[in-house]
């Protein structure tokens, strides 16, 4: 008899429902997958917590296994890439959506998900990463490979005290980017300065309705809420600058005129983390390996217990949180 384990699933209830909760489950309803893995760390990302809170459509299937990312070891592998003891780390390719996902003791994947745990670093500093440090890196290196350089001007991140923006607040600072962080938490300010910001703007000044053009003042922009705050950094972004976005915290829409584009060359560049291509992942993991301050990724970061899974989502939904949240799975 193979021994059980919890897993966070999530159950249909007739057509349009489901339930999220802790079921005891066996290496048998695994899905048919050839690497099996010991899962020792996940986290909760923005779409962790709509999928398990029962806020967004996220997962396409049930039953379904819950958590986009995962840190742990390869038990057997087939591949000869990979081979047991092996310490790997997967963010996304469809985990918790159309893939069965992280919070569970043991998981079976695809060897074409696997990235190694970049070396010094730790599982659980992978997962205080996570898909929404990850995330945030892919932004940084898109503003490199347009030519945003450290002493081009502000670089915006919005959403800041959320898990990309505290990250990429932190990374920009590293790299010697003068970094501006807009947050709906002023009370969060000092914390943002410790991260990295150099100054600390409200949220509200930018979410309007924005002209056209407003006075160029961003080199660059990471952008993690879209909707109209995404549309006044466009409008706000210096000539020929860079603004990336790789998130919806604050609506999906998008209204803004091409001036900003035939008149300023800015460049609007979208991020997707979930179904970049292996060699780009693991270029971001070597960068993020480098170029974090693992002190200050601790101090960002929050321990969650495996039963408190669930509540944590809502916190994170309800404006609660902020930075990383790291989940031992045991
Ligand atoms: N493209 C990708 O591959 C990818 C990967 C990871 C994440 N994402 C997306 O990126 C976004 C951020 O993810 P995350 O993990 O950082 O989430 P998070 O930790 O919840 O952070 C989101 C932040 O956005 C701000 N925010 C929340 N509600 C808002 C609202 N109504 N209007 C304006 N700002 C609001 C808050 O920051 P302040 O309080 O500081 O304003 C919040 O901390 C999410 O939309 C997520 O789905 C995309």
């Amino acid at each position: 008899m193979t021994k059980s384990f919890k897993a966070l699933m999530a159950i249909a209830v007739g057509e349009r429902d489901y339930n999220v909760s802790f079921t005891d489950i066996t290496e048998n309803d695994l899905p048919d997958l050839p690497v099996l893995v010991e899962i020792d760390y996940s986290t909760i990302n923005y779409k962790d917590a709509l999928a398990v809170a029962k806020k967004g459509k996220i997962i396409r299937s049930f039953p379904m296994i819950c958590g986009v990312d995962l840190a742990g070891r390869i038990i057997s592998s087939p591949d000869e890439k990979w081979k047991a003891g092996d310490n790997i780390i997967i963010n996304g390719f469809g985990l918790s959506e159309t893939q069965q996902g992280a919070y569970t003791r043991r998981q079976r994947v695809s060897a074409d998900w696997l990235v190694k745990l970049p070396e010094g670093m730790t599982s659980r500093q992978s997962m205080a990463i996570g898909t929404a440090g990850y995330t945030a890196m892919l932004c940084v290196q898109e503003l490199e490979n347009n030519g945003v350089e450290p002493g081009a001007g502000e670089i915006l991140v919005t959403g800041a005290t959320g898990g990309v923006g505290s990250i990429a607040v932190m990374i920009l600072n590293k790299l010697g980017y003068q970094v501006v962080a807009s947050t709906g938490r002023k009370e969060h300010a000092e914390y943002l300065k410790l991260l990295g910001a150099e100054l600390v703007i409200e949220r509200d000044e930018l979410d309007r309705d924005a002209r056209p053009l407003e006075k160029e003042r961003w080199a660059g922009v990471v952008d993690c809420v879209g909707g109209k705050i995404l549309a006044t950094a466009i409008a706000q972004t210096q000539y020929g600058g860079t603004v990336t976005a790789c998130g919806l915290a604050g609506g999906y829409g998008l209204s803004v005129t091409v001036m900003p584009f035939i008149l300023r060359g800015v460049k609007l560049i979208g991020v997707d983390s979930v179904m970049a291509s292996i060699p780009v992942r693991v270029e971001a993991w070597r960068r993020l390996n480098q170029d974090i301050d693992f002190k200050l990724l601790e101090s960002n970061t929050a321990d969650i217990k495996f039963k408190d899974l669930p509540s944590a989502c809502v916190d994170l939904l309800e404006g609660q949180s902020k930075g990383r949240m790291v989940v031992e799975i045991i």
